[in-house]
Parts: structure tokens; sequence; C-alpha cells
């Protein structure tokens, strides 16, 4: 066989082949086993970051003398016009080609010559993949930090204007001593601060260049990992090389971060619609947030908090997926990390969603004011304040419990809320019960008297509501 012939041959082969490794090749892959294998139909979603990674690398090859200065300036002007294409939705993505790192190097090979086949000098789509997902997760992360604040905001504000309307506080769902909604809406606010500091400590975690890597070992080339670790706005460069190619902790993070986020928004969200029911009738749910049956024409369903509620089970899915995806993984890189994509990306498409939905919904929450003040003194809420009353006359704790139990026990048979028995009444449980014993068994005496930090006096509900926004506004 001539040698011009083996060449023609070998041509053809690569060109059913895949041209990144083609060279080893005997037959083509097989049709189904490049389609099981592609990730292109929904990693193309990390482009923007794939090509800000090219871009760094290939400055930082030319900075380091591997490439000139002429043929970065080539790449990064080829990489530029294929980034408008694919934005302009004229980009055509080919299952062929795997995965978004080798659609777009091929393109750029086919737009400027060989010189776009430098592009892969000392790197591996190992590295270059643990280098896009952290970049396009880092901008996820600050896009959900804004929601997640402004979500905050607006929570905090309604606490404010709701400090002093009086609600009844539950235990075991029953009915256990009065609070205010500012009070509760804070408490919500907790939750969201809490992992507000999650997803900061998600995003400090993640924020180390893996670019440089390479395949698993590093590379014999000149790199300078700082440069393209500056360059992409990372802390610093991983350490570790075959960590760099195999670590998915920060995915997992972020979904752990996500399924206590949606936790919260569950509780919420099942709070608000116990509350917009006709039994309890808290609070209004303005129409847009709503939907109406298709049969019963009084319906009117809180559509979005059990929308969220339900989102919860696929954010948790998601995790256990990571989770199960990573168990028992040898280093470095393994294909299963293919798997990762599709969890994270739902995920933050759910966590951005449910966010924006929480953030539009609590601000436009009507409080039924006078709903939650019957609600409060029905259930014997100002119970406990009459056995502090009475541990205050020289009684003790235990002995003034029964003496108020027999109280309410009164109060059952005859219908009547503590506050609403005359003195004479209360005096037959004891005698130290005198009438400025009235003053702690209004709900407003109750709450008025939990005045310390995290209380829910309304003086406290308003220092604390303003406390919570100096934080979010701090960020
Ligand atoms: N599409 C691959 C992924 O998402 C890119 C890395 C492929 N590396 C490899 N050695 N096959 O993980």
């Amino acid at each position: 066989m001539s040698i011009s012939k083996k060449s023609s041959m070998d041509k053809s082969k690569s060109a059913q082949t895949n041209q990144s490794w083609g060279g080893r090749f005997n037959e083509p892959v097989d049709d189904f086993v490049a389609r099981f294998t592609a990730s292109v139909d929904f990693d193309q979603r990390l482009f923007r970051q794939d090509i800000q990674g090219s871009i760094a690398h290939a400055s930082m090859l030319s900075e380091v003398g591997v490439l000139t200065k002429t043929e970065v300036q080539e790449i990064i002007s080829g990489l530029e016009s294929i980034a408008s294409e694919i934005e302009s939705g004229e980009f055509a993505w080919s299952t062929n080609l795997e995965d978004v790192h080798m659609n777009i190097e091929a393109a750029l090979t086919a737009r400027i010559g060989d010189v776009g086949k430098k592009l892969h000098t000392g790197r591996s789509r190992n590295d270059q993949v643990a280098t896009d997902i952290r970049l396009w997760l880092r901008d996820e992360i600050d896009t959900i930090a804004l929601l997640l604040s402004a979500l905050q905001n607006g929570m905090i504000e309604l606490a404010m204007t709701e400090s002093d309307t009086i609600m009844p506080g539950f235990t075991h769902l029953q009915t256990a001593q009065p609070v205010t909604f500012g009070h509760h809406l804070l408490a919500w606010n907790e939750m969201l601060e809490r992992d507000f500091g999650r997803l900061k400590d998600c995003r400090k975690r993640l924020n180390y260049c893996p670019l440089g890597a390479a395949a698993l070992a590093g590379t014999t080339y000149p790199i300078n990992r700082n440069h393209t670790a500056v360059t992409l706005n990372f802390d610093q460069p991983t350490e570790n090389s075959l960590d760099s190619v195999s670590d998915r902790d920060f995915a997992i993070e972020f979904c752990a971060f996500a399924s206590i986020l949606l936790t919260h928004l569950s509780r919420m969200s099942e709070e608000l619609i116990l509350w917009t029911s006709a039994q309890f009738q808290f609070i209004n749910l303005p129409d847009r947030f709503c939907t109406g049956s298709s049969i019963m024409p009084q319906k009117k369903n809180p559509d979005v908090p059990e929308l969220v509620r339900g989102k919860t089970g696929r954010v948790n899915g998601h995790l256990v997926c990571l989770l199960t995806l990573m168990k028992s993984q040898p280093l470095a890189y393994n294909k299963d990390n293919q798997e990762d994509k599709e969890p994270l990306f739902d995920t933050v498409d759910t966590v951005r969603d449910c966010l924006r939905a929480f953030a539009d919904m609590i601000p436009a929450i009507e409080a039924n004011k006078s709903a939650m003040y019957e609600a409060a003194k029905r259930g014997f809420s100002t119970a406990t304040d009459l056995a502090d009353y009475l541990v205050g006359t020289g009684i003790a704790f235990r002995d003034a419990h029964e003496i108020v139990g027999k109280a309410v026990a009164y109060g059952i048979a005859e219908h009547k809320d503590l506050s609403d028995m005359s003195l004479e009444e209360l005096v037959q449980f004891s005698d130290q019960i005198k009438d400025d014993v009235f003053s702690v068994l209004t709900l407003e005496g109750s709450v008025a008297a939990r005045d310390h930090i995290g209380g829910t006096a309304p003086n406290q509900v308003k220092a604390a509501a303003t406390r919570a926004a100096g934080k979010v506004a701090c960020r």
C-alpha cells in the first residue's frame, strides 16, 4: 500500500469517527452509543462559561509563551464570534461532537483553521468541565442571593407593618400563646437568614480554579495557574490535580442548601395554605397567586404555595441523586460525572422560580387581623400568663399550673375565655387573684409582657425587624 493511499484511508476513517480521538479508533462510534454518551443537549447551557474559560486559558498560554500573540488573538476573536452565534440561536449543535466543549472547539477550528486546534494545549475536558460548572454555578449563586435578599426584604417589611397584629401561636398545631404576626414572619426570616449563610459558604468553597489539572495529573507545559485563576475571578487555583477533576462537592453543597431552603419554603407554604382556608381565614392571598376550580365555583386555591411545597420533593431528589452519583467513585474523573448537570440545573431553576414566586407573594399577603385576634382568644392562650401572675403572688409554678388548669376546665364548661370571666369567678380558684389580673389576661398584655430580645412584644418585633433589615442591607 502506497503512503498516499494509506493517508487517504486514514482521512475517510476520521471523517466518520470523532475528530477529537479519531486517531485511535478503527470504526465509528455506534449511533446509539453516540446518543447515549452525548451531553450536548443539556450542557450547551454552559457555553458562556466554556468560552470564558477557553479565553482565559488561551490568554495564559500566550502569556507563558506557548501560543503567540497573533494566535491568541485569532482564538479569542473566533471564540467571541461563536459566542454571538450561539446567543442568536444560529449555532448548529451536533450530537456527534458529544458535548458543549467539543462542539465549540470544532466550530473554532472550522472558523479560524489549524490555529484553533492549539486551544486544547495543556488542558483536558476534565479540568475544563470542572471549571465551567463552577463558573456557571457561581453566577447562579449570585442571582439566587439577590432573589433571597429581595424575599427577605419583603418579609421583614411586612413584619414591621404587622408588628402588633395578634395571632395565636401554636405548638402541636394547638393554640399555645398569643404572638404577633410580625414575630411569626421574622421566624421565617431567621430560616432564610441561615439559608443565605449556607449559600455564601457554598460560594466561598467553590471559588477555586481547577484549570491546569488537565486530565488528572497536571500538564508538562509551563502554565501559570494563578493567571487563569485571577482572570476568572477565582480566589486561588485548586491544590491537587486529581481532586480538581473529580470534586463535585460544590454541586452537592449547593443542592444541600437548596434542599434546606425548599424545606423552609415548604413549611411557610403549609402555613399559608392553612391560613387561607375557610377554617382559619387568617390571611388573604390576592387572586393573581391563586386559581379556581373547573367544577366548584366557590373555590380559590393557593396554587403557588402548594406548588412550592411540592417542588421540595424534586429538589430533595436531586440532592440524593448527586450524593449517590459521587458515592464510591474512585479518583479521578469518571464519565459518571456527566450526570451531575441535569439535577444541578433543575435545582437552580426550581430555586429561582420558588424564590421569585415567594418574593412576589409575601409582600402581597393581606392579614385578616380580626380573624387572627378572635382565633387567639379561643383556646385559652393566656393561661400561662395567669400562672405567671400567680407565681408573682408567691405561689409555686407547679401549684399555679394546677390552679389555672382548673380555671380552664371551668372555662371549657362555661364556654368562656379566661379574660371573659369575672373577678368573682376567678377567685374561686385562688384568693390571690385581684382585679389587676385582667391586664395580664388580655392578648395585648400577654404579648407586651414578652419584652426581651427574641420575644414577641411589639416593640421587640420592631427592633428585631430593624436589625434583620440591617443584616440584609450589609450584604
Ligand atoms: N461531557 C463531559 C462531562 O460532562 C466532559 C468531560 C469529558 N471527559 C472525558 N474524559 N470523557 O463530564
